[in-house]
């Protein structure tokens, strides 16, 4: 499978590979080691994570995983967040949940995860939203401490707009390397919001966060939801295609912007179909088919 490469020292794989439904899973550690090593045999090298998945277990379990085969760690690209703090019995006396991207707290957040992990780097650290009470000062102290001492080695975002990711990108050493969007026939916002413009102008590789929409594809809930289903249905006529879930993934493989999907199966005959998308060859009016079904009507 192809890397793409976010910038000079960091090349992820085309797909990637999501850790938020990871608890969800249930595996032993063995099997989750077997699992990962499928995902790894098939070319999906990274792997998504934020300290808060599962309830703050995910980078845990995960951990536990690795320690089984420690020599997979310099195979791998580990992708986490940080930032939210939810209301968790992990955390008893917290009343509310809020985001925190002071200094302290992003440096104490990633020492755990490195703990979880169990590991001494981080390969890429993502803010995981942007917040209304941010100083970009505190965040470039922590990244610069964290990236001295090498335990993280690239800054990112995640769901910001072009301006936050910009006046992030004048106060940090080096610059951003992504921003992961939620992007899918289900969620257009960031062909709206500018957002896709700016990575195609600043030769940013987005990653898209639930490329399936989160399953919503297989049992869809409005009017909206039905018309993209049966234009994917058409399209994947067309195209001799077995499965819209290909279909989804080849949408956005297309796009110039190179968006890396972030799949979140725990299944690997369904993490196949995303390897499987790769080879589709989507012509322009498909795209635009899906593209019209989304938004309800056509371009001017
Ligand atoms: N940055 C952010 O704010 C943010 C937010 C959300 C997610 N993320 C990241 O993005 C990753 C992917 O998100 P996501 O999990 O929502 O992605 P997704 O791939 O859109 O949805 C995954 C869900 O779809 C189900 N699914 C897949 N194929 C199916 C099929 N053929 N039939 C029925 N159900 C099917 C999966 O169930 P099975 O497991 O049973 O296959 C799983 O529940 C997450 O793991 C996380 O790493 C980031």
């Amino acid at each position: 499978m192809d890397k793409i490469k976010l910038t000079d020292n960091l090349e992820v794989s085309r797909l990637v590979h999501g850790h938020w439904r990871l608890a969800d899973w249930k595996l032993s550690n063995k099997e989750l080691l077997k699992f990962t090593q499928q995902v790894i045999d098939l070319g999906i090298t990274t792997f998504d994570h934020a300290d808060i998945y599962g309830d703050y277990s995910c980078e845990r379990i995960f951990g536990e995983a690795l320690k089984l085969k420690k020599e997979l760690r310099k195979d791998i690209q580990l992708i986490t967040k940080c930032g939210i703090k939810l209301i968790s019995n992990q955390f008893p006396t917290r009343k509310i949940k809020y985001y925190d991207y002071s200094y302290n707290y992003i440096v104490s957040s990633v020492e755990n995860s490195l703990k979880n992990f169990g590991t001494d780097y981080i390969d890429l650290l993502l803010l995981h939203r942007p917040a209304p009470y941010f100083n970009p000062e505190e965040v470039a102290k922590a990244f610069a401490h964290l990236k001295k001492e090498g335990k993280v080695l690239h800054l990112g975002v995640s769901n910001f707009n072009v301006q936050q990711y910009e006046m992030l990108n004048t106060y940090v050493e080096g610059k951003l390397v992504t921003n992961q969007v939620e992007i899918s026939p289900f969620c257009l916002e960031h062909f709206e919001n500018g957002n896709m413009d700016y990575f195609l102008k600043e030769r940013i590789k987005p990653m898209a966060w639930s490329p399936l929409a989160g399953g919503e594809v297989f049992k869809p809930t409005d009017v909206k939801g039905i018309r993209i289903v049966n234009a994917l249905l058409e399209v994947a006529f067309e195209l001799n295609v077995d499965s819209i879930d290909k279909i989804m993934y080849s949408w956005l493989l297309k796009h110039p912007s190179k968006i890396i999907p972030v799949i979140g199966s725990g299944k690997i005959e369904r993490i196949k179909q995303g390897i499987a998308a790769l080879d589709i060859d989507m012509s322009l009016e498909q795209w635009y088919k899906i593209y019209n079904a989304a938004t309800g009507v056509e371009l001017p």
